[in-house]
């Protein structure tokens, strides 16, 4: 019965869509329909609405209710709700659009202040549906190219005292501290005012004896075993005697990765 009524819903629906056509019920993101609760849809062409958009959200028009009209092409305008993003505080930078509000799809360019330069992609920010997008920096930028304090690191350090300033094409060198592995360039320069890359200090392995009996391994050449090993550097295990790899154990030479590494382990043989 139930099932018979659905198919001639369907069939009426069809037809006076064929007809006059319907629009369902507008999905507004951030937005709510006013009255929406006491009508049914879908409803008729030539039927309006007002819909108004959440707090910090607009409509295209910009008016608090929006009326949107049921067409035949659906509901005309398309009912949405843009963001709306206050222009944000940039660090020695400014814009025209200081202390506006701009509303989603807007992009606004930024100007740094004298003595300070975009050192990256982009000169503007774009207000996208989940608010600005990551603004761009302004650094300092004299003209003699010269570069600030060389970036800090975890743990590791320049092996120099640190200026504030340093001159175009000087540059310094990174030590990391005991038990971490230096990777990337040692040294980094200074070009255009800028440092190029600083390397990365990686902590090495503490290898534990209390896992290796646990897991059945010793080490496979005892006269090189310590019990640390530094980031990158294969270390080398082997089952201890009557006891054999078991199916599922990860390789027996292995390398420490960020201080973490994967013992291998055997089980006693039968
Ligand atoms: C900016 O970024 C885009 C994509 O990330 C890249 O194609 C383009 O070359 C970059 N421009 C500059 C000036 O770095
Ligand atoms: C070490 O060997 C014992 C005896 O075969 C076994 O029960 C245990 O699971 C082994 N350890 C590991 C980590 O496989």
């Amino acid at each position: 019965m139930l099932l018979l009524i659905n198919v001639i819903l369907i069939l009426w629906v069809s037809t006076v869509r064929g007809q006059v056509g319907l629009c369902d019920f507008p999905e507004i993101n951030h937005g709510i329909l006013h009255d929406e609760e006491k009508v049914l849809f879908p409803v008729y062409t030539g039927r309006f609405f007002y819909y108004s958009c959440a707090y910090n959200f607009v409509s295209p028009s910009k008016s608090f209710w929006t009326r949107i009209t049921c067409t035949e092409e659906g509901w005309s305008p398309t009912p949405k709700c843009l963001r709306l993003c206050f222009f944000p505080f940039v660090e020695n930078g400014h814009s025209a659009s200081s202390g506006q509000t701009h509303v989603e799809g807007d992009i606004v360019q930024i100007v740094c202040d004298k003595g300070y330069s975009l050192q990256h992609n982009g000169s503007t920010i774009t207000c996208a549906k989940s608010g600005w997008s990551t603004p761009p920096k302004c650094r300092p930028s004299n003209s003699q190219g010269k570069c600030g304090t060389p970036p800090a690191i975890d743990n590791g350090k320049i092996t120099s005292f640190p200026l504030r300033a340093y001159a175009p094409g000087s540059s310094v060198q990174y030590r990391c501290r005991n038990l971490y592995v230096l990777q990337g360039n040692r040294q980094i320069t200074c070009r255009n005012g800028q440092w190029s890359e600083p390397p990365k200090c990686l902590e090495a392995c503490v290898i534990s004896e209390e896992i290796m009996e646990k897991h059945n391994i010793t080490f496979r050449w005892r006269e090189s075993q310590k019990l640390y090993s530094q980031a990158g550097e294969s270390v080398e295990f082997m089952c201890k005697s009557r006891y054999r790899a078991t199916a599922t154990s990860p390789p027996f030479r292995t390398k420490c990765q960020d201080g973490k590494l994967a013992y291998p382990s055997c089980e006693k043989d039968m």
